[in-house]
This record gives C-alpha cells, sequence and structure tokens, in this order.
C-alpha cells in the first residue's frame, strides 16, 4: 500500500557482470582449496545461485537463516539463528554469502559465532554494501557493489516479504505509505 516501484537501481547486466567479477575473485583468491559457500537466507538465494556457477573449484553450499533483534534501536545486534548449518565447519574455508550489508551487525555477529567453530578460514561475500550505514566493523572480502542509503528490492531483496524475484535491484518509492 502506497509502496511502488521507483526505479531501477542496478540493471541485471550490471549485476551478471558483478556477479561474473566475483566468482573469478574467489576462484583466484582460493587456489588448490575446496570451499563452503555460506548463504544467509532468504536474501542471498539468488546470489548464491549465481555465483556458484561462476567459481571455478571444488565447492560446497550450506544455508544458514538468522534474524537480527531490533538493528535501530539495539546495537548489540544480536542474532538469533532461525536454521543452523547441517554441515560441520571445522578445518574448512567458509566464504559467508549476503545479499547486503547495512548496519553490519548481522554479519559482525555470524562471523562471529562460525569464527567459534574453528573453520580454517572465514570470509564475506556480499552482493551490495551500503557504507554509510554501518555501525560494526566488517571486513569485506568480496564486494559486489557499493549502493547509497536507499531501500533496495528485488535480486533477492524484500520488503516485507515482496519483490524478491525482480531480475534489476530498484528502489521504491514512499508515497505516504508505510516503508516498515
Ligand atoms: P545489517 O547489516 O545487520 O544491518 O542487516 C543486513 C540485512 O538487512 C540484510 O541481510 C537484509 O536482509 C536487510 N536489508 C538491509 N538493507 C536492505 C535493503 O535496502 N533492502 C532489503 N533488505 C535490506
Ligand atoms: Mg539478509
Amino acid at each position: 500500500m502506497g509502496v511502488n516501484i521507483d526505479k531501477v537501481l542496478i540493471t541485471r547486466q550490471e549485476i551478471e557482470d558483478m556477479v561474473t567479477r566475483l566468482g573469478a575473485e574467489i576462484t583466484n583468491d582460493n587456489k588448490g582449496r575446496k570451499v563452503l559457500l555460506v548463504c544467509v537466507l532468504k536474501g542471498a538465494f539468488i546470489f548464491l545461485a549465481d555465483l556458484v556457477r561462476h567459481i571455478d573449484l571444488p565447492l560446497e553450499v550450506d544455508f544458514m537463516s538468522v534474524s537480527s533483534y531490533g538493528n535501530n534501536t539495539d546495537t548489540s545486534g544480536v542474532v538469533r539463528i532461525l536454521r543452523d548449518l547441517d554441515t560441520d565447519i571445522t578445518g574448512k574455508h567458509v566464504i559467508i554469502v549476503e545479499d547486503i550489508i547495512d548496519s553490519g551487525l548481522t554479519l559482525r555477529h555470524l562471523k562471529e559465532l562460525l569464527s567459534t567453530r574453528n573453520p580454517a578460514s572465514i570470509s564475506i561475500c556480499t552482493a551490495f554494501d551500503k557504507p554509510d550505514r554501518r555501525k560494526a566493523e566488517v571486513k569485506v572480502d568480496y564486494r559486489g557493489m557499493i549502493i547509497p542509503d536507499e531501500f533496495v528490492v528485488g535480486y533477492g531483496l524484500d520488503f516485507a516479504g515482496d519483490y524478491r524475484h525482480l531480475p534489476d535491484v530498484c528502489i521504491l518509492s514512499d508515497d505516504g505509505g508505510d516503508k516498515e
């Protein structure tokens, strides 16, 4: 209600180029290794599906679902695990695959949590990044695109569960409707 797609911010072609580049970076940095890509559900499901087809390494995938508590008011950013990994990550080269980094709180906590399980290495790959909104430092090893401080949907990103299927990343206009 009152919320519409305002304009395309990133086209599907730009996304494809970005994913191709990230796949090559991951392939080059991890020669001789097998990697485990951890997809942060739900937002990263489309990105993961595209990315794996641009990585020329032995790899596994696993999925995790988390919910962050009150990012705007609670800077502790505690992450609750809704669905944990099936895989034992001990000794593995883990790459966390995320759709977008905003405050950074979710990924900081997720990385800390997975680090306690003794992986051989752990790195972060995000499709999109809004660095202006950062509250917690996170080292982003693979970054697709920096975007401005706008609420975006499409390519897996949602507004209240909608719009994930849009092939382009779009900005939502707020025509007097509720944004959140
Ligand atoms: P944060 O980095 O802990 O603040 O949380 C990042 C999460 O917030 C992402 O994984 C998304 O689920 C969600 N998010 C942040 N910005 C946007 C956006 O512009 N559109 C849709 N979801 C977003
Ligand atoms: Mg997410």
